[in-house]
Formats: structure tokens, C-alpha cells, sequence
């Protein structure tokens, strides 16, 4: 049991701005693991950083100590607009976590909110209470696979099905999100290379969706460049996809639903979503992309490699969802993830930039003889 001044000795470093921002991970996982309420005054401290990465993680921390004593500072995060979506988004799901009814109908209020990770975050928050009150399949034995992870998630996982059911749900775009996540942790709980594949599927997906959203803004233009009738998209994750419009002639966004298509047979598959959406929607949630890289981090499966690679490299991609696979590369821990890595660690985007120092400490940890990550007391001991 650590002392009071040991736990302010860890929150001080988590709280210097003048440490590097791996020491100050090691330092918050630390005080996670210690547990508290001065663990917790000093992670909720540290909410007026300019690292939005930090700041997330400060969140998902609090979430999964699933200490009530947190919920204040959470609730003050969530409503603050000048906090990163990303950072609103860990508080919302932390809220969820910590699964105390009293934070319902502030959860609901945010359901709505403008900034549409928020909104889908509380949203499932929302769903796991509202699932945690029903007592709905929490009680059979052996009719969900548990989670050999220790985490709290954000929707409990679906009950045993066989892989190929599971990726049905994943990958249905008309089912609500909660239902796809429960497919997606029934994915992670399996964690075989089959259940692995089929969730990279997941992000194949949401690399195509993206694509999808590119296609809509070619639409556009072409709608104001009406004589050319053809557009060829784009590579994704690692696929060379070819789309062409063919005698594109109408302006009218309602004869966008079925512009004709043709793809190579072997990519029509892919090419499947990308029929059924809607033009001018969001056709899928980057909320989702960004959980499939944080389970496939949780799962540490080398076939997923390529996804994550994939999805870090994807020009466009939203910052939380690259964020989400640089730090499952860091925990997948090979030789190649720290290539990767290495090529984003300068990245323009600062998220990803800092993601990639902290994955790359966490890969130097799993290949390492480190006793452990979470090492704030050690190396305040090795300092004595
Ligand atoms: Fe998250
Ligand atoms: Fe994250």
C-alpha cells in the first residue's frame, strides 16, 4: 500500500508539464493501479494540460478505476466545449463505466450534443446503463464469453456465436452501434486469428467508408463539372479499389443513391457498403474505427498488423482513430510495429505524433525485461 506522499510523488510527475509525456503515462497508470481519492484528485489535476492525448487517457483512467469519487470531474469535462471530442468523448464513456444511474439524464442530455463522437459515446453509455438496469443476460452462465482483458468496455459483449455471425453484426451498418460494439467484443473475447481477421474486416470497412466519403465529394464536384463522367478512387488498406461513374448526369442528390458502379468481382464485396449509403449522411463512425484499434491493441494479434498499419497511414483519417491504432501497434509489440511507428513519430498531427512516443515506450516495455509499465513507485524508489 502506497503512502499519501508516494501517490502525491507519482501525481506530481503526472502533473508536470516539464516530464516527458512517457514518464507522465507511466506516472497516470500508476496512480490508476493505487487507486483512491488522492489518486484521483491528482489525475483529475491534470485536466488542464494542452495534450489532448493525455488529457483522453486521464479519462479512460478515472472510467476504469470506477470510483464514484471521479464523477464530478468527468461530468465537468464532458459539458466543457473548449475540452478535444476526443477528450469529452473518454469522459462520456467513463461515465458509462462507472455505471452510477445518477449520471442517466446528463448522458442523455449529451446524446445530442453537435460533435457526433460525443453524441454516439454517450449514446452507448446510456444503452450499457440502461442494459445494466434490465440485468438482461448478465446472470446465464456461459452464454457470453468473458473478458480475459480486466477492462470495462463500453457494451458488454454479444452472446457465443460463431465468427462468421459475429462479423454479420459487426460490419451491419443498420444495426444500432451498441449492437455492433457487443459483436465486436464477442470478437476480441475469442481473440483467435479467425475473430482477429474478422474484426481488421471492421476496419477495412471503415477505410472504405472513408473512401466513401471522398466518393461524395468527388460527387460534388462533379456535379459542378458535369461533363466528366468518370471517377477512379482510391487505394485502400493495401487494396487498389477502382470506382467508376459512368454516364454521371444528374445533379439531383436523389439520383446519387445508385450511381452505376463497377469494380472488379473480387473487390465487389468491399464495394457493397458503399451502395447502401446515404449521400450527405456520415456513413460510418469513427467512434467505431477508433474502438475496433483499441480492441485489436487489447487482443496483441500480429495478423492485424496490416489493418492497423493501414488505418494509421490513411490520409484523412480522423486523429482519434490513428491515435487508437499507433498505440495497438505499440502493444502488438514486433519488430515491424516499431517501423511503423517510427515513420509517424513526426506526424503533423499532434495526437498521433504523441501517440507514436508513447506506443514505442510501451513496445521498448513488452520486448524489454521491465517489471512493469505502470512503474511511477520504482523509478520514485530508484531516485532515493
Ligand atoms: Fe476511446
Ligand atoms: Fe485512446
Amino acid at each position: 500500500m502506497a503512502s499519501e506522499q508516494e501517490v502525491a510523488a507519482v501525481g506530481k510527475i503526472l502533473v508536470n508539464p516539464k516530464q516527458d509525456l512517457t514518464t507522465r503515462f507511466r506516472a497516470l497508470f500508476t496512480l490508476r493501479n493505487l487507486g483512491g481519492p488522492e489518486a484521483i484528485e491528482w489525475i483529475s489535476q491534470a485536466f488542464v494540460d494542452d495534450s489532448a492525448l493525455l488529457k483522453h487517457e486521464l479519462a479512460y483512467c478515472l472510467g476504469q478505476m470506477q470510483d464514484e469519487r471521479a464523477i464530478p470531474t468527468l461530468e465537468t469535462v464532458l459539458k466543457d466545449p473548449t475540452q478535444e471530442p476526443m477528450v469529452r468523448h473518454e469522459a462520456g464513456e467513463a461515465l458509462g463505466a462507472i455505471g452510477n444511474l445518477k449520471v442517466l439524464d446528463l448522458l442523455k442530455e449529451y446524446s445530442e450534443d453537435p460533435v457526433i463522437e460525443v453524441a454516439e459515446t454517450c449514446q452507448l453509455a446510456v444503452r450499457r446503463l440502461e442494459w445494466l438496469i434490465s440485468g438482461e443476460d448478465q446472470n446465464g452462465e456461459g452464454v457470453t464469453d468473458g473478458n480475459p482483458y480486466c477492462s470495462v468496455d463500453p457494451a458488454p459483449p454479444a452472446q457465443r456465436k460463431t465468427v462468421s455471425e459475429l462479423r454479420t453484426q459487426l460490419l451491419d451498418e443498420s444495426l444500432p452501434l451498441f449492437e455492433r460494439y457487443r459483436a465486436m467484443f464477442a470478437l476480441r473475447n475469442l481473440g483467435t486469428e479467425e475473430a482477429v481477421l474478422a474484426l481488421g474486416d471492421g476496419e477495412r470497412l471503415a477505410v472504405i467508408f472513408k473512401l466513401c466519403g471522398l466518393w461524395q465529394l468527388a460527387i460534388k464536384d462533379q456535379i459542378s463539372n458535369m461533363q466528366r463522367g468518370l471517377f477512379s478512387a482510391k487505394r485502400a488498406a493495401g487494396h487498389i479499389i477502382v470506382i467508376r461513374i459512368r454516364k454521371f448526369s444528374c445533379p439531383e442528390s436523389s439520383s446519387l443513391h445508385n450511381p452505376p458502379l463497377s469494380a472488379s468481382s473480387k473487390h465487389q464485396h468491399l464495394l457493397n457498403p458503399l451502395l447502401s449509403c446515404h449521400p450527405g449522411l456520415q456513413c460510418s463512425s469513427a467512434l467505431f474505427r477508433h474502438e475496433i484499434g483499441y480492441v485489436l491493441g487489447q487482443i496483441q494479434h500480429p495478423a492485424s498488423i496490416p489493418q492497423l498499419e493501414a488505418a494509421l497511414e490513411l490520409d484523412g483519417e480522423n486523429a482519434m482513430v490513428r491515435h487508437e491504432c499507433a498505440e495497438a501497434l505499440g502493444s502488438i509489440g514486433k519488430e515491424e510495429c516499431m517501423k511503423i511507428l517510427e515513420r509517424y513519430r513526426k506526424d503533423s498531427e499532434r495526437v498521433v505524433k504523441e501517440s507514436c512516443e508513447v506506443a514505442l515506450d510501451m513496445l521498448e516495455y513488452e520486448n524489454g525485461t521491465q517489471f512493469q509499465y505502470a512503474d511511477g513507485l520504482l523509478r520514485l524508489q530508484g531516485e532515493q
